[in-house]
């Protein structure tokens, strides 16, 4: 795998460096929505490139890749001959609870569709997740023969989990609808909170856990995060934890529960608004 090139969006760069695999970061564009920035792939790839890895949604974000920007991946993909691995572990969240698409049956290139059981069923210490491997017949054959190899190499997983898998992956019927609902409930009251101000705006959301908040860029987001949470005992991440180009970006969480989340905006607000 030495020096070759996967353009890929997010932290992932212990990983990637333990695998020997360079990372190229490609970018987000917004513009009253998310969107991938095709001409800085273009600029990104050459014959050492293997794969462009898409988080669907992205995290942050909340940016599902549209059914046109599947289309230019694809051809994307098709035209430089990479393969697609694409990070689908919110696909079920989606704010307005409408099913998105999943890239399991892409078939017009190799396409790696990952998830887990962290997100889908909330229990991300049980270290239950897949790959789904789809794309043109040979390409998928011969991927997951070698998939095969590397999956023997790692031991397979362990016997219990193995058998309770199929329960922890039912939880998923009882815990999705509870947590799309508070995320939903959270999101309204960061907007009922927004509405009563005119300092901080939120970025468009349609899918995750998490809400961007653009906040004044009067200090770094890392002086101000470390702020809420000295002044104001309230946590968020701040942009450039997630590689957003400049400071005026805080990350929350839409999975708290509701009285502190609206506490904890408020204690936000407050602060942004002194
Ligand atoms: C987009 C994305 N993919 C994957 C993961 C990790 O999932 P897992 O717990 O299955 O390793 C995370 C963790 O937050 C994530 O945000």
């Amino acid at each position: 795998m030495c020096g070759r090139r996967v353009v890929v969006v997010g932290a992932l760069a212990v990983n990637a460096d333990l695998a020997d695999i360079r990372l190229v970061p490609y970018p987000l564009l917004y513009d009253e929505a998310w969107q991938i920035d095709f001409p800085s792939l273009y600029k990104s790839v050459n014959h050492r490139t293997r794969a462009v890895v898409v988080v669907h949604p992205n995290n942050p974000t909340g940016s599902y890749a549209s059914p046109a920007e599947t289309e230019a991946l694809n051809r994307f993909c098709s035209e430089y001959n990479l393969a697609l691995i694409v990070d689908e572990v919110f696909l079920d969240y989606s704010i307005d609870g409408a099913p998105r698409t999943s890239f399991v049956s892409n078939d017009t290139v190799l396409t790696f569709s990952l998830s887990g059981i962290s997100k889908v069923s909330g229990l991300p210490q049980m270290k239950v997740a897949w790959v789904a491997a789809s794309g043109p017949t040979d390409a998928t054959r011969e991927a997951l023969a070698r998939l095969e190899v590397i999956a023997d190499t790692y031991l397979s997983m362990n016997a219990p989990l193995q058998l309770a898998t199929p329960v922890l992956l039912d939880q998923r019927k009882h815990l999705q609808p509870l947590l799309r609902d508070r995320i939903r409930h959270n999101l309204q009251e960061l907007d009922r909170q927004l509405a009563r101000q005119k300092t901080c705006t939120r970025l468009r959301v349609d899918g995750g856990w998490y809400a961007v908040l653009r906040v004044p860029a009067l200090q770094s987001d890392e002086d101000l995060a470390i702020d809420l949470l000295r002044k104001m005992a309230v946590l968020v991440h701040p942009g450039h934890f997630y590689d957003f180009p400049s400071d005026g970006y805080l990350v929350l969480s839409l999975i708290t529960p509701a009285a502190e989340f609206r506490e904890g905006i408020k204690r936000v607000l407050s602060l942004l608004n002194d």
